[in-house]
């Protein structure tokens, strides 16, 4: 697909799933919560900062940086979403954070000047861009010399099953597309070479990579496909068009591929996410 037509098609994408991000935000930052930890400690955010998280979503990365920042300091949560951002909003005023600015913006053409942000967060959303060298090498012009970036990527598909589960039955029943080879994706980064050479291309120094495991917790299968339809676009759309009987389907074989994962009161599914900073 065209970059440009990618960029309009994953956009409408976002804009339709935001407000399911926002009804899932709490129980999903439970998910991802140890993700936020790394990345805002890697930072390690200084009073008087100004810090900008990159596709932010709802903003909860740089939400928990920003009591860091202090009133002198200031953090910029943008997303390429105008919806996103207005979820973001909600929740810093939630939260009371008073140094927040929003900003709708795309990671491959920050509006902002060279040098004019201390650090950078980005929760899972490098991969998703058709050009994540530019972004990269757009976040290290807007870094101040000596600034820092921080970032989270999905490992593997097969380290992943609390999305992988789904998106395998979906493939197998023909009713969603396979990955096109080379396309931007939620595991183009799981191959830590291929993340090196994006950093190195875009002129930084990585200082870390580390794995952070993560547990996304079901009450049973249904739960996994009231969850799914709020929060991935293209689960919401193959499930709206299905028929009753390739629902049925759906669920009767998700239950039989959630097995393995049974817990007391339900399911608990894993992941591993791949955290790097780089300077
Ligand atoms: C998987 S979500 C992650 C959201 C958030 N960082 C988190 O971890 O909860 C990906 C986000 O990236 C945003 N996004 C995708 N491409 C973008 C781009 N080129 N510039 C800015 N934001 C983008 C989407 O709108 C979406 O909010």
């Amino acid at each position: 697909m065209d970059p440009q037509e990618y960029k309009l098609t994953t956009l409408e994408n976002w804009q339709r799933m935001a407000s399911g991000w926002e009804q899932h935000r709490e129980d999903r930052e439970k998910f991802v919560g140890p993700v936020s930890e790394w990345l805002v400690r890697a930072l390690a955010p200084k009073p008087g900062d100004t810090v900008l998280e990159l596709a932010a979503g709802p903003g909860d990365v740089g939400f928990t940086a920003a009591p860091l920042l202090g009133p002198e300091g200031h953090l910029i949560s943008s997303d390429f979403s105008p919806e996103m951002v207005e979820v973001a909003r909600r929740r810093a005023a939630e939260l009371g954070l008073r140094n927040v600015e929003h900003r709708v913006l795309d990671a491959e053409d920050i509006p902002l000047a060279d040098d004019a942000v201390d650090g950078v967060l980005c929760r899972f959303g490098f991969m998703l861009m058709p050009d994540p060298v530019r972004a990269l090498a757009e976040t290290r012009r807007v870094l101040r010399p000596g600034g820092r970036l921080a970032l989270a990527v999905w490992s593997t598909a097969e380290r992943n099953p609390w999305v992988t589960v789904a998106g395998r039955i979906l493939l197998e029943f023909g009713l969603a597309p396979p990955p096109e080879p080379g396309a931007p994706g939620m595991f183009v980064f799981a191959d830590e070479q291929r993340l090196r050479g994006v950093f190195e291309d875009a002129g930084f120094t990585l200082e870390r990579i580390e794995e952070v495991p993560v547990l996304q917790r079901y009450d049973d299968v249904d739960d996994y496909i009231r969850v799914s339809n709020l929060t991935s676009g293209m689960f919401s759309r193959v499930w709206s068009d299905a028929s009753a009987a390739e629902r049925e389907a759906i669920a009767t074989r998700l239950a039989e591929d959630f097995v393995p994962y049974a817990v007391a009161g339900g399911y608990a599914l894993p992941g591993v996410a791949v955290c790097a900073s780089a300077a």
